[in-house]
Formats: C-alpha cells, structure tokens, sequence
C-alpha cells in the first residue's frame, strides 16, 4: 500500500518524506486555503514547490465545476509538473472531464466518492486514482471501511484498473483497516502516520534493553 500525505504543509511534507516513507501528497481547496495561499499564480507556485520536493503523484485540484473549465484547468495543473495528478470531483462534468484526460494520458483523482456506484462510474471513466472519504461516512454514522471494502471486491471482480486511495483517514486505526480493506493507497494527516509509530510496550521494552545494557557496563568496569 503507499502511502500519501494528506497536506499542502511543506514542513509537513518534509517530516513525512524524511521518515523514508512518502510515495506522494493529496491536497484539496480547503488544504490550500488552510496554508493561507491564495491567487492562481501563488497556488500554482505551490504546487510546484511540493512537486520539487515529492517525486511521487501529487495530486491538484480543480476548482472549475463544467466540463470545459476542468479541461482547462486539468491541462495547466498538468503544465506544472510531470508528477501532478489532476483531482476532479464526482460529477457528471466531472466524469466526462476525467475519461477525456484519460485519452489525454494526464492523471487524474476522482475526489468526493461516497458510495460503490460512483466507484463504478469512476472506473469506467479510466480515472487513475477513486479518493473515497472514510472520515466524512464515519462522521454520518455509516461505516466508511466498509465503502472500501465494497469497491475493492468490485474492482477486484471487474479487473478495473483505477487505484483505491483511502482519504479522509482520521487515525492510525483506519490506516491499518484501510491496509486489510484492500486500498492500494492511503492519504493521511501527518498526526496518523506518526501514530502508527506508537505502541506503549515499544517504549518499555526499549528502556529495558538500555537499562540491562548500562547495568551489564557497569558490572563489567567493576570486574
Ligand atoms: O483528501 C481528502 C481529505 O482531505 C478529506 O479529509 O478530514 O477533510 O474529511 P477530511
């Protein structure tokens, strides 16, 4: 499963790619907005910047809602860099937008997914990644992993070739249910994949082997 980070934060960015373990970045509007960059120029320097540091996919928004727009947009996103994805919303504009860059051969994340039938829909358009969001069906009472369980049998059976990239991933909990779920990616909060790192039985059994290590030192330089 690879792993993405889930940010438009270069520092963020960075820590996650310094831990060795980073195939790519998923950002969104809201992300951007989060880093308080605004103004096309400044959001397509931006993305550049994350494209310089990851060179895996990095996935760009667009924020154009009809077909025409989104094809626009899709091919500047796509001027950027060679590693930009181009991440359109589960529309029927949207859809239409992601079968014409398939034939484009430009990348595209089908975002906003929320139940099997639009996974099929997306399929069938050719989009490289479907984003379902696990966090925001949790948040209604239903069971998001279930969502992806539910398209990785029918991409499964169907031979369909669009990855399942789990978003919307709140814990280190639905990272590891998104793994035996079948996701072919996880995009996550920095705070998730650092979570994964703890385990309270790690840390007692590391100040073990340093205590028994000291004391066996000290013994010996009295011997
Ligand atoms: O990639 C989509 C994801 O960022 C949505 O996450 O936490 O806003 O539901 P969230």
């Amino acid at each position: 499963m690879k792993f993405f980070i889930d940010t438009a934060n270069l520092d963020q960015i960075k820590e996650a790619k310094d831990l060795g373990i980073l195939d790519g970045v998923t950002t969104n509007p809201s992300l951007m907005a989060k880093e308080g960059i605004t103004g096309k120029e400044n959001i397509y320097r931006h993305y550049h910047k994350i494209c310089e540091l990851v060179k895996g996919d990095v996935s760009a928004e667009v924020i154009s809602t009809d077909y025409k727009g989104m094809m626009k947009e899709a091919k500047e996103l796509a001027e950027i860099a060679e590693n930009i994805v181009v991440k359109v919303p589960m529309i029927k504009d949207g859809i239409k937008a992601i079968a014409e860059l398939k034939s484009l051969e430009i990348k595209t994340n089908c975002t906003l997914v929320f139940s099997a039938g639009q996974a099929i829909l997306v399929a069938k358009a050719g989009a490289t990644y479907i984003s379902p969001f696990i966090g925001r069906i949790d948040d209604t009472s239903w069971d998001g992993m279930q969502l992806i369980s539910d398209i990785f049998e029918i991409y499964s059976l169907q031979a369909y070739e669009t990855e399942i990239l789990a978003a919307s991933i709140r814990s280190g909990l639905h990272i590891v249910e998104a793994a035996k779920a079948g996701a072919d990616v996880v995009t996550c909060p920095l705070d998730a994949i650092l979570s994964l790192l703890k385990h309270p039985l790690t840390d007692i059994g590391l100040q073990k082997f340093l205590d028994d290590h000291k004391k066996a030192q000290a013994a010996l330089s009295k011997s």
